[in-house]
């Protein structure tokens, strides 16, 4: 049994699924509308506490079980990411290389300068070098002098992380681990393919837009930036002089790209409640204010990868997901920033109740089970003497070397 904890902007989603088998079934969903939260990251613990045990309560019920641990998802602009290299000698030389020695080299990698408020999210190895030979995904088995590992190091704010743990406390849940909601999210949407290639999964949430580029079946670099769907209607209210809820039905209703608005001056009404007969608006000047947002939205994105060196990782193309990804047009223009394929993306490979999150609003909620999932796989594969029976003992050890 796998359970994920996404604490939004907008909702909180718990998924409780069982993975005991090849395919994810899911067994309870719970959604409620988040509070406490404000641009993914938690402002008010009281308040998330609430939304979150509304959540987890209604995922509880309908799947008749009761959640004791789960992956919780983190966001906000203070994450950070960087790369770091570890290297150790193996001893005696020519020795087989064992799940410490993993571990240890693993561990090596934390040895990286972080400001004095970031602490380590967790670290996600990308791939094992031993004695020069590159690129091996599990060098458990092999036999050599040295061993070195590139790994991508997910820092974020002590204050927020900290703030975080106390919401989840309360729950009565334990801590599985604190999982990067993008990188969550591209498990979700992302083929293997793509993972391997090298692609960028945009999450476009309520209050948040995160990025994760993949390369080589693994996590390489990623940002988070404080906008979403929110300032896009907080943008809309104030160009068409709305309150904030019109704005938002505007743009769930009539909302588009410039490209994609209807090209014959379509107007659309805005009540006024109360205040008059309301005004109509032209749909192309609420689509030039929703593209405008978006475009400097993946502009940044973009931004921010070339500064950090993998503008030109990500070949097979950019998937985009979130609530915000549902504005007709989005990904046409993603393909104008980025000039690679870009397409819309949702949770890929599900089962059971899994209508209720088959939308892209619930990629990083499926994507912490998924995330889950791989650690759970990838701790019975590494360890040699791990039976499948013990998995659920091992995950946590394995865990245990990996994230703070
Ligand atoms: N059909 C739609 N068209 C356009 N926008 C939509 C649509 N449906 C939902 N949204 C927007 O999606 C946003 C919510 O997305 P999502 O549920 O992914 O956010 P979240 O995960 O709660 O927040 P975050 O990830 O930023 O913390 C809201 O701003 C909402 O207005
Ligand atoms: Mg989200």
């Amino acid at each position: 049994m796998i359970v994920g904890i996404d604490v939004g902007t907008t909702k909180v989603c718990t998924l409780i699924a069982d993975v005991s088998r090849d395919l994810t079934e899911v067994l309870g969903v719970g959604i409620a509308p988040s509070q406490g939260v404000k641009r993914g990251v938690i402002v008010d613990v009281e308040a998330a506490v609430d939304a979150i045990s509304a959540s987890l309560r209604r995922a509880e019920q309908q799947s008749g079980f009761k959640a004791m641990s789960a992956f919780v998802g983190v966001s906000g602009a203070h994450i950070l990411s960087t790369n770091s290299h570890a290297v150790i000698n193996l001893r005696p030389a020519e020795s087989v290389i064992g799940f410490d020695d993993v571990s240890r080299v693993i561990d090596g990698t934390r040895i990286v300068q972080l400001p004095p408020d970031q602490e380590i999210v967790h670290v996600v190895p990308r791939h094992f070098i031993v004695d020069g030979r590159d690129g091996l995904a599990n060098p458990v088995g092999m036999t050599g002098h040295r061993l070195e590992v590139e790994a991508n190091i997910v820092t974020g704010s002590v204050t927020s992380i900290h703030n975080l743990m106390r919401c989840i406390q309360p729950v009565h849940v334990e801590l599985d681990a604190l999982v990067l909601e993008p990188l969550a999210a591209g498990k979700a949407v992302l083929t293997d393919e793509e993972q391997m290639q090298g692609a960028m999964v945009i999450d476009i949430g309520g209050g948040t837009t995160g990025a994760a580029v993949f390369r080589d079946g693994s996590l390489i670099h990623s940002c988070v930036l404080p906008v979403g769907g929110f300032q896009i209607s907080n943008d809309l209210a104030i160009g068409l002089r709305a309150t904030f809820q019109i704005a938002e039905e505007v743009k769930v209703r009539h909302g588009s790209t410039i490209e994609y608005a209807s090209g014959n001056g379509q107007m659309v009404t805005i009540p006024d409640y109360g205040r008059g007969e309301g005004h109509s608006v032209d749909q192309r000047i609420a689509a030039e204010i929703i593209d405008a947002r978006l475009a400097e939205t993946f502009e940044l994105v973009q931004e921010q990868m070339l500064r950090a060196g993998f503008g030109y990782a990500y070949p097979a193309g950019v998937v985009i997901t979130g609530g915000s990804s549902q504005i007709p047009g989005t990904a046409a223009l993603a393909f104008e920033v980025f000039g690679v394929p870009c397409r819309l993306g949702a949770p890929r490979r599900l089962h059971g109740l899994a209508d209720a999150v088959r939308g892209p609003a619930f990629s990083t909620s499926v994507g912490l089970i998924e995330w889950g999932r791989e650690q759970l796989d990838q701790s019975t594969q590494t360890e040699p003497s791990t039976g499948v029976g013990r998995a659920g003992a091992t995950i946590r050890a394995w865990l245990r070397n990996f994230f703070a």
